[in-house]
C-alpha cells in the first residue's frame, strides 16, 4: 500500500515536468509519446490499487456469525426467547474494518437483548409474540457500508433518558427541556449513561454505547441510534468501504492546503459572502430551499490568515454528509481531485479533533486529511449543554 502511495507521488511529478517541457516544447513527438507512457503508467497504477484493495476486502459473514452464537448463549442465560435475522452478510469490507467491527456489534446486541427485549410473558400481555426478534444487515451505499441492528422490544423513553442524564449530572434541567425527543435518545451515546442501577452480568458496568460510539469513530464511521417506545430500537452504523487509499477533493483555506474524502463530499458549489446568511448566531446558505449550516475552515481550525490571502470575494462551500448530516464547510478554493493514500498522525496528533490523518500530495508537499464523521460531530451533532459540562 506504502508502494502505490509512493508510485502515486512519482506519477505525480511525471505529470508536472511533462506539463512544463509541453509548454515549452509543444507538438514535438516525444513529449507526444511521453504522454502516452505516463498516461499507461496511471492505468496501470489504479489498476494496481484496486487490486491491492480487492485482496483486503472480506464479507461480513465471519462477524455475523460470531454474533449468533452470542445471541444463543445470551438468550439461553437470560430467558428470553429470541429469533436473529441476518442480511447482507456477502457485503464486503476492508478486513481491517471488520475485524473493529466485531466487538462494538456484540455491545449493540448485547443491549438489544438486556434492555430491549422483553421477557416472553410481557411481551405477550402487550400483543407482540413472545419470540422476540434481532435484525442485523448491511447494505452497501456508494463508497460506503451500512449495518444496522434492529429489536423490536420496549424501545427507549426519552423522558427517563432525561431523568438519568440529570441525576448523573450530564447535562442540566434546563437543557434537557429544550431538547427534541431523538437528541435525548442520543445522549445515550455520552459516557456515565447506563439507566441500570444495578450492575448486571449483561450492562450497567458504564462501558457501553460511549465506547461503540469512540470505536466506530475510529473507523471513519458514524453511528445514529432511533427508536420508538414500545415498538423496538435500531442502530444505524454507516462506514467508508475501506480506510486505505481513497479519492480526495483537495481544497486551500487561509493558504493552507488540506484533503477532504471524496466519498463523504455531495457537491461543492461557488457562493459570494452576501449569500450567507446568519440564522440564531450561525452562517447558513440557502441550498435548493434547504437551509445548509455552514462552517468555515479557516475559524474551525483557528487558521491565521495571512497578509498576502485576503478572505476572496467569491468563496467555494463543499457540502459534506454522513448518514442524514449535511455540512457546508467554506473554503477559499478547489484545487482538484487526487487518490490519496492516508497515513495516520501519530499519537501526539492523533486526538486533535476534524482530522483524519496527513497524507503527500508530492515531494514536499504534506497535507492533513479532514475527518468528516468527526467534523460533523463537532459541528452538528454534539448537545450543546454537553459541550459545557465537558
Ligand atoms: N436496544 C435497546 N433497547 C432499549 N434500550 C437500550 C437499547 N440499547 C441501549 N439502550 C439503553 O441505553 C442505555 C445505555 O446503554 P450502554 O450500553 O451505554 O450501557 P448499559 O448497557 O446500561 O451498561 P454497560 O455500560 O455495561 O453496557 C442502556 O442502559 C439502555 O437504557
Ligand atoms: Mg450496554
Amino acid at each position: 500500500m506504502n508502494a502505490v502511495s509512493e508510485l502515486n507521488i512519482v506519477h505525480g511529478g511525471l505529470t508536472t515536468v511533462l506539463e512544463r517541457l509541453s509548454q515549452r516544447f509543444d507538438l514535438i513527438d516525444e513529449t507526444r509519446a511521453l504522454t502516452r507512457e505516463v498516461r499507461q503508467l496511471e492505468r496501470r497504477l489504479i489498476d494496481m490499487q484496486n487490486g491491492i484493495l480487492e485482496v483486503r476486502m472480506v464479507p461480513l459473514r465471519q462477524v455475523f456469525d460470531k454474533l449468533s452464537r452470542v445471541v444463543r448463549k445470551v438468550s439461553r442465560e437470560s430467558g428470553k426467547e429470541i429469533r436473529l435475522e441476518v442480511s447482507g452478510a456477502d457485503t464486503e469490507l476492508d478486513k481491517l474494518i471488520v475485524e473493529e467491527l466485531s466487538d462494538p456489534l456484540m455491545h449493540i446486541i448485547r443491549n438489544a437483548i438486556d434492555h430491549g427485549i422483553e421477557m416472553p410473558s410481557i411481551r405477550e400481555a402487550a400483543g407482540k409474540p413472545r419470540v422476540g426478534t434481532i435484525r442485523v444487515g448491511a447494505r452497501q451505499q456508494g463508497s460506503r457500508v451500512l449495518v444496522t441492528v434492529s429489536d423490536d422490544g420496549s424501545g427507549i423513553d426519552p423522558r427517563r433518558v432525561a431523568d438519568v442524564a440529570v441525576n448523573r449530572g450530564v447535562v442540566d434541567q434546563g437543557a434537557v427541556a429544550d431538547m427534541t425527543p431523538s437528541e435525548l435518545q442520543n445522549l445515550l451515546f455520552l459516557p456515565g449513561m447506563s439507566t441500570r442501577e444495578v450492575a448486571t452480568e449483561l450492562s450497567g458496568r458504564g462501558v457501553g454505547l460511549d465506547v461503540v460510539k469512540t470505536n466506530i469513530a475510529r473507523l471513519s464511521g458514524i453511528i445514529d441510534l432511533s427508536s420508538t417506545r414500545g415498538e423496538g430500537t435500531e442502530l444505524t452504523i454507516t462506514l467508508p468501504i475501506t480506510l486505505a487509499i481513497i479519492q480526495a477533493l483537495v481544497i486551500e483555506s487561509a493558504g493552507r492546503t488540506y484533503a477532504i474524502p471524496l466519498n463523504s463530499v455531495l457537491e461543492s458549489l461557488m457562493i459570494t459572502a452576501a449569500e450567507i446568511q446568519t440564522v440564531e448566531g450561525r452562517e447558513v446558505y440557502s441550498l435548493r430551499n434547504h437551509t445548509l449550516v455552514l462552517s468555515r475552515l479557516e475559524h474551525l481550525f483557528r487558521l491565521e490568515r495571512p497578509a498576502d490571502k485576503p478572505r476572496p470575494h467569491k468563496m467555494f462551500v463543499v457540502v459534506i454528509g454522513l448518514a442524514q448530516h449535511r455540512l457546508g464547510l467554506v473554503v477559499d478554493d478547489l484545487v482538484g481531485e487526487r487518490d490519496v493514500v492516508i497515513k495516520p498522525l501519530g499519537s501526539t496528533l492523533a486526538d486533535v479533533p476534524g482530522i483524519a490523518g496527513a497524507t503527500e500530495l508530492s515531494h514536499q508537499e504534506t497535507v492533513l486529511v479532514l475527518d468528516v464523521p468527526g467534523l460533523v460531530e463537532e459541528t452538528l451533532l454534539r448537545p450543546p449543554a454537553a459541550t459545557e459540562a465537558a
